[in-house]
């Protein structure tokens, strides 16, 4: 847990207009700021900066947050890491919480993050060491790599030895059984000796999208058959392959200025693309991308250009990756390179001008690269395969999301193939009931996904709830108090309007001073549900901004009655709207039933009803009434 306390200072010393323009231009408008939003690829300025409730919205995109989110979201780290970078900052010293004790888990993820950076540390420091004299003239020589692009990925590496990390540890009180846990040193299962995992191989720590070490990727400096090229640590709770990207801590931010991620398959690819210029490259850890992946891309831009290896397996890889990318609303694009060639090869072998020449003349849309595959591969030529390789096609079609572009997409196709649209349309509409059938694109380790629940729109009534109980907080913890002792009583039927409501009764309950002051922008973005957030902000974003800076005390006084009366208004609404409805519903059944005794029954259902409702109405009155002081 970070301190409250913290989180407090950092707030207070932070201004929300001061961080949004260290990323994007903002512009005064009226009392607020706008600029074109940093989340989409917009025309006209949608993002908003309010300073008097230090909260941004993006209306293009539907996000909103307060500093803590925005920084989250633009530099793609965790909570804890953005209250670190707004602290750093803010100048503010955030060693003296240290004191304060971290939650065992929490407290274990650190140390385990302490633990390889030592490791990281050490490798980094043999390599530059005697030790490392071979595996460094290999690193520059053989393959090109200057010192400070083997400073910048932290190369280092593990020497030909069973005992050269473990005499380390032993040496600098590494905690060894951790060391065991992330895979850095293997027991041997008979002798219940412990043993190097790295031995002979140069070592490439992965990062976090934070710049953390996460786990590391081993190359053997052996040419022999047997020794696997490469070796990485292994899967756990916190080194899930599947969801990094390697290199993204040195991307991210190039990818959301050039407007494009480049996806390459190995390591050496993305540290050779790096030195050549193209810093916006990143690689998936030796896996088929993921959709995981996908939505971690999605997040900096909506273009990625992949530029795996030239043969048949990094082919297919492409053409598993479009789909992939195509779901999660990316537009992908190819550039194949010729022969063997993978991106570090080709540079090295040609240079960066025959490179950059490759990647204009041989770029293609993902169409034309799968067209060209099926085409290469022979399946155009008669009818039976090329009808297999079409609904492929339209299949990719299908995965599109965007109605304008898919219809595009379809028109091209149609074009290239020289075939009727709807001829095309009809196919897709058959693969796409296929769609339990086609497993290889549904990866097992990843769910399948959900069908949009039907949800209840959110209602007249339930919205006025929500913008007296947030607008409340500004004045007071009244409307949370009565809303805390109620809750059982109503009953939101729009999912993400009783996320925000229960959300904020759970933290009502939870604080410790309960006329203490709540930040909302805090308790907002706290919300587990990103729907419900959105929707708080949005409603926050919308009240209209009090005229004077500092109420009097007699203003806030109105202010906080004025949001509790609305909200007692939406209360009894929502507490009677549903009774009303029941009665409507008896009174239906009552006027269809024919036998004598299910009229008498639904006789009495009706008069119990309506006395209940009385009851229900007086209690809620009384309620108000006495809050109300009236
Ligand atoms: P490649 O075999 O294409 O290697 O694997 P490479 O990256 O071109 O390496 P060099 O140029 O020969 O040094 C591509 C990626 O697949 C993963 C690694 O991430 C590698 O960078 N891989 C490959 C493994 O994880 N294990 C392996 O045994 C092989
Ligand atoms: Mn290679």
């Amino acid at each position: 847990m970070i301190p409250e306390r913290m989180i407090d200072e950092i707030r207070q010393s932070t201004d929300i207009v001061d961080v949004v323009s260290d990323y994007v231009r903002l512009q005064p408008s009226g009392q607020r700021f706008k600029a074109l939003s940093p989340f989409t690829q917009e025309k006209t300025p949608s993002f908003i900066v309010s300073p008097d409730r230090q909260m941004y919205k993006c209306f293009s995109s539907g996000k909103g947050g307060n500093v803590f989110t925005f920084v989250m979201e633009m530099e793609k780290v965790t909570f804890p890491e953005a209250v670190e970078m707004l602290a750093k900052r803010a100048g503010i010293d955030t060693g003296k919480y240290r004191t304060e004790r971290p939650r065992q888990d929490e407290k274990r993820e650190s140390a385990q993050f302490d633990t390889l950076r030592w490791a990281a540390r050490l490798f980094h420091s043999t390599l530059e060491s005697e030790a490392g004299g071979a595996a460094l003239a290999y690193l520059t020589g053989k393959r090109g790599l200057e010192p400070g692009t083997i400073r910048r990925f932290g190369l280092g590496f593990a020497p030909e030895s069973w005992d050269y990390l473990l005499h380390a540890a032993e040496r600098d009180r590494a905690p060894i059984e951790q060391l065991v846990s992330l895979g850095l040193l293997t027991r041997h299962p008979k002798r219940n000796t412990l043993y190097d995992t790295f031995r002979n191989r140069v070592i490439f720590p992965i990062f976090t999208v934070g710049g953390q070490v996460a786990g590391f990727g081993g190359r053997t400096l052996a040419s022999d058959a047997e020794t696997p090229k490469y070796i990485n640590s292994p899967e756990s709770a916190s080194f899930e392959k599947s969801k990094l990207l390697y290199g993204m801590h040195a991307a991210k931010n190039e990818i959301r200025r050039r407007e494009t991620a480049i996806l390459v398959e190995g390591y050496m690819d993305v540290i050779a693309m790096h030195q050549a210029g193209f810093p916006n490259t990143v690689a998936s850890c030796g896996t088929a991308l993921t959709r995981y992946q996908a939505k971690i891309l999605k997040r900096y831009t909506s273009r990625v250009l992949f530029l795996y290896d030239g043969d048949n397996a990094g082919k297919k890889s492409m053409l598993a990756g479009i789909d992939i990318l195509l779901a999660e609303g990316l537009t992908p694009w190819v550039v194949m390179l010729p022969g063997a060639e993978d991106p570090d090869s080709f540079i090295r072998n040609y240079g960066k001008e025959a490179f950059l020449g490759e990647l204009e003349s041989e770029k293609s849309s993902f169409q034309d690269f799968q067209l060209r595959c099926y085409q290469e591969a022979g399946w155009m030529e008669s009818p039976d395969t090329a009808s297999k390789a079409i609904s492929a096609m339209t299949r990719s079609i299908a995965l599109i999301a965007d109605p304008v572009q898919k219809e595009l997409y379809l028109d091209e196709l149609a074009k290239k193939l020289d075939l009727g649209r709807q001829t095309l349309r009809e196919v897709m509409a058959t693969s796409d009931t296929g769609r339990g059938t086609r497993e290889p694109r549904q990866r097992r380790d990843e769910p399948a996904p959900q069908p949009p629940a039907r949800q209840a729109p959110l209602s007249v009534t339930e919205r006025t709830f929500l913008e007296a109980l947030l607008e409340s907080t500004f004045y007071g913890n009244e409307v949370l108090a009565f809303a805390a002792s109620h809750e059982s009583m109503f009953h939101l039927e729009n999912p993400a309007a009783q996320a925000i409501f229960g959300h904020l009764v759970t933290r009502f309950r939870e604080m410790s001073d309960r006329d203490g002051h709540i930040d909302i922008t805090s308790e907002i973005s706290s919300i587990g549900m990103e729907e419900a957030g959105n929707l708080a902000f949005d409603i926050l974003f919308r009240l209209p901004v009090n005229e004077t800076t500092r109420p009097t005390p007699a203003e806030i006084e109105q202010h906080a009655r004025r949001c509790l009366s609305h909200f007692l208004v939406a209360v009894k609404t929502l507490v009677l709207e549903p009774l009303q409805k029941e009665k409507e519903s008896i009174n239906a059944q009552l006027q269809c039933a024919t036998a004598a005794h299910e009229q008498e029954r639904l006789s009495r259902a009706l008069l119990e009803h309506i006395k209940h409702t009385r009851a229900m109405e007086q209690e809620v009155d009384e309620s108000i009434r006495g809050i109300l002081g009236e």
